[in-house]
């Protein structure tokens, strides 16, 4: 096999690897984009299930603009719930029928792979107004070992990556996955980012699935955090898709789990963020 071609950074949403046929869809996705001589990193998130166990243990999950708010103990159900989906996926890839790209997946902790740093405080806005809060063990990617993750895709492998880091000191932080992810494609000076998640781009109006917004720039995609379009879990995903664009890779998509067939013909579905 080829692995010279295009590298592509995949982040799938907790919601996108939930169910068994989810994951074995994801898998196939991504096989196919493997067959058209392409490498793959994919990293992928969990927050409906951490946010379903913290509340199975007596925990409340705090969102704080889309960021999950973390202490020791959600920190615990974040590891433990991702190490989980992760094998899972792993487990799905390793299973397939359809290996002829002759490629197995391997699993990778997110502070394997990278170095984090305390996200000091998140700026959001509230009715028009910029506000700060602590989010608490929450990281955000300050460098990746991008040889390492090369050298495990020349072994034919895809690395899975679930996003708990850890800062120069050895503390754990919980990494929104879009945040890893982009942390990831910057390191790695990937082709393309790709952003799978459970609904079919950024929309005009979140209740509409049918307003999805075909392409923005940066700078557009900022005033739709500004004005409130962008709310939620949105916007994390928007801030690392602009951080990852204006950091060099050259294009991020974001598409539906449900279009998976997407990394077939590589069309022009979904949102894409340039420059
Ligand atoms: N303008 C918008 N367009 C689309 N989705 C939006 C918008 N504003 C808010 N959202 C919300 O953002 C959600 C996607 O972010 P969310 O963090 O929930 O998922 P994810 O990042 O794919 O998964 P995970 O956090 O598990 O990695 C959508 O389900 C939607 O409810
Ligand atoms: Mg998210």
């Amino acid at each position: 096999m080829n692995y010279s071609g295009k590298l592509y950074v995949v982040k799938v949403g907790g919601n996108v690897v939930r169910a068994e046929k989810d994951i074995l869809r994801v898998c196939r996705g991504i096989n196919k984009l493997l067959q058209k001589d392409a490498r793959v990193i994919l990293v992928h998130g969990g927050g409906p299930l951490i946010s379903e166990e913290m509340k199975k243990r007596g925990l409340e999950p705090v969102m704080i603009a889309g960021v999950r708010y973390t202490d020791k103990k959600a920190l615990a159900v974040a590891e433990e719930v991702l190490r989980e989906i992760n094998s899972r996926i792993v487990n799905g890839f390793n299973s397939m029928e359809n290996k002829a790209a002759s490629v197995s997946a391997v699993t990778v902790p997110g502070y394997e792979c990278t170095l984090c740093v305390k996200k000091q405080a998140l700026k959001f806005y509230r009715e028009g107004k910029a506000v700060e809060a602590d989010p608490g063990l929450v990281g955000e990617v300050s460098d990746t070992d991008s040889a390492y993750l090369l050298n495990l895709i020349g072994k034919g492998l895809v690395p899975v990556i679930y996003p708990i880091g850890k800062d120069p000191s050895g503390v754990r932080l919980n990494v929104n996955a879009d945040t890893m992810a982009s942390g990831i494609a910057v390191g790695t000076r990937c082709s393309e980012m790709l952003a799978v998640t459970d609904v079919p781009g950024i929309l005009a109006d979140v209740s509409d699935p049918g307003s999805v917004i075909k392409s923005v720039t940066t700078e557009e995609a900022m005033e739709l955090i500004r004005n409130g379009t962008v709310s939620g879990g949105m916007i994390p995903k928007v801030e690392s898709c602009i951080r990852a664009v204006e950091a060099g890779v050259p294009a991020v998509r974001m598409i539906s789990g449900k279009d998976m067939g997407y990394l077939k013909t590589l069309s022009s579905n979904g949102t894409l963020i340039t420059r």
